[in-house]
């Protein structure tokens, strides 16, 4: 079965904050995204605020009809906003307020009670809950413990291995290679504990279609490529290019 592709459109927001206006206008960007057939949407409510905004989350959840994704950091703030709003999910994701992006995924080994307690609070009110973490064995043994729903496998690192032609030769695709091997080797034990696999960062169309050939991920989570296409394609064929993408 093919993957689901969640938009993250978290930039369109970003532009949108530069200006600190009202376009363009996220509302539009999801229903276009789901138009082309996307399987839901997904945005980052971060600390500072620098792309979605609160508000953003309470219309989208009236708006959406697919399935909204709200990645948040695990603080009582966020914990809140996610119960009184309700999405259909809550990606549990670190941050840290000078990254540029999310910087890899939740130590949830070094976190587990705090963690916990947000998964726990989500769940309670029926919020199907994922963790962002590495691709590691023992990251995924405690997701699970915790009461975890999925795991979103972090492919950072995977990403930059392929980001430009150094991937494609010697040294640097046989990392690339060992990359997809520790990515899948994730995957099937995340399912052997009865997760649910998803995986995201950095994806693109021209480095998702090996990952899309694991058969035990069953989302991805991609924002920045296809955001970035949609400013010379529109964003309904970037959206329609990415599922195309991820099925061949
Ligand atoms: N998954 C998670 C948990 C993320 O934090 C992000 C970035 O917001 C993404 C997926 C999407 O990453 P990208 O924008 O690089 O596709």
């Amino acid at each position: 079965m093919t993957a689901k592709l969640n938009v993250n459109i978290d930039h369109v927001a970003t532009i949108r904050q530069a200006r600190k206006t009202i376009e363009p206008s996220i509302v539009t960007a999801a229903v276009i995204c789901e138009q082309a057939g996307a399987n839901g949407i997904t945005v980052h409510l971060r600390g500072d605020r620098r792309h979605i905004q609160d508000r953003d989350i309470e219309i989208l959840r009236e708006v959406v009809t697919t399935y909204l994704n709200v990645e948040m950091a695990a603080t009582e703030e966020m914990i809140e906003i996610a119960v009184r709003t309700k999405p259909d999910a809550v990606s549990l994701v670190p941050e840290n307020p000078f990254e540029v992006t999310t910087e890899g995924g939740l130590d949830v080994i070094k976190n587990k009670e705090t963690v916990q307690n947000a998964v726990e609070k989500m769940k309670a009110v029926g919020i199907f809950v994922s963790i962002f973490i590495d691709p590691n064995e023992d990251q995924i043994k405690v997701a699970a413990e915790i009461g975890a729903q999925q795991v979103e496998l972090c492919t950072a690192e995977y990403a930059e291995l392929t980001l430009s032609s150094r991937a494609a030769h010697g040294e640097g695709l046989k990392k690339a290679e060992a990359e997809i091997q520790r990515i899948k080797h994730a995957a099937e034990t995340a399912k052997s504990l009865g997760l649910i696999v998803a995986a995201g960062h950095g994806l693109t169309y021209r480095n998702v279609g090996a990952l899309a050939a694991i058969p035990e991920i069953t989302e991805f989570n991609i924002g920045h490529n296809i955001i970035s296409r949609a400013v010379f394609t529109g964003l309904y064929h970037a959206v329609e290019e990415m599922i195309e993408a991820i099925k061949n």
